[in-house]
């Protein structure tokens, strides 16, 4: 990614301080937040779980805004999991719905001024239909826009991903007569919902919980977790760049070495000298 796709110009100077400090080459092409702590947020003020919802709703807008200007390419929220949809209170659900609506509503302009395309993933056909109509609404105004995809993960859950795969999969081997032997990895991936997404580089959780709660686990094998115990209301760009800072002090080794370790020449070691401690 280079600096010309980004409108880093446009940051408010305190992120543009902390974007100063990091390397424009090594950006991350993909990051991925688990938004946890609503409820939170909303308790420590003695205020009802709605309250949390709607404040989390808002930072997502400014999350959004500082991605779209550092010419992050794919940001990916879960926004809400099969589980919340089966585990929570009707009250609540039929809530994070209305509110998924107006956030609709409200914000596909500021994404398109922010040439934000927006997506979604998980068994969205199972969400109220006024709730898809405007979510296909909202992809529709936004189709052509060039900048960030905003993907949001809603009804998903990492496991039933993978079974909606599996099946297209064998749907697929009965009709082409794929055989058992010859799928591999990328046969699997391009039945994912993001098989047309790079995997995250950084999947960011706030709230502190140490857990990744059925999101992505196909794709997040070698992704770089960082984990703030900020509750996601008061989370803000200028977080997202801090993440990003973290991230980039990391070493990413998919299961390698280290760049520049010389490797031991094994081979040229007398039997007993392989022994620990000798
Ligand atoms: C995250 O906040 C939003 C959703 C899961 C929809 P929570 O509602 O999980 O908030 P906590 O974890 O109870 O604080
Ligand atoms: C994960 O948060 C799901 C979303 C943020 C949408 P949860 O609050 O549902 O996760 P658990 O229950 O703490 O694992
Ligand atoms: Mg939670």
């Amino acid at each position: 990614m280079s600096l010309n796709s980004s409108r880093v110009h446009e940051l408010p100077a305190d992120e543009a301080a902390v974007y100063r400090r990091l390397d424009p080459e090594r950006l991350p092409h993909h990051v991925a937040i688990i938004m946890d702590g609503n409820g939170r947020w909303a308790g420590k003020r003695s205020l009802k779980r709605f309250f949390g919802h709607q404040q989390g709703a808002e930072a997502v807008q400014y999350v959004v805004e500082t991605a779209s200007r550092i010419g992050l390419p794919w940001l990916t929220l879960y926004a809400f999991s099969l589980e919340n949809n089966l585990r929570r209170p009707k009250t609540e659900v039929n809530f994070l719905m209305r509110l998924l609506r107006t956030y609709l509503s409200n914000n596909v302009q500021r994404m398109n001024d922010n040439n934000v395309r927006i997506r979604y993933i998980g068994r969205t056909e199972d969400l109220p239909v006024e709730v898809r109509e405007r979510m296909q609404w909202a992809a529709e105004a936004t189709r052509l826009n060039t900048g960030t995809t905003l993907t949001l993960a809603l009804n998903y859950g990492a496991r039933s991903e993978l079974v909606d795969a599996f099946r297209s999969l064998c749907a697929e081997t009965q009709r082409t007569g794929l055989r058992p032997d010859d799928i591999d990895e990328s046969d699997i991936h391009r039945h994912l919902y993001t098989a047309h997404m790079p995997d995250p580089d950084l999947l960011i959780r706030t709230s502190g919980e140490m857990r990744v709660s059925n999101f992505l686990l196909w794709q997040i094998a070698y992704t770089e977790i960082y984990v703030t115990g900020r509750l996601w209301p008061d989370f803000r760009g200028i977080h997202l760049l801090e993440a990003i800072e973290d991230y980039q002090r990391r070493e990413r080794r998919y299961g390698g070495l280290s760049d520049g370790t010389e490797s031991d020449d094994v081979a040229s070691l007398p039997a007993n000298q392989l022994v620990a401690g000798r």
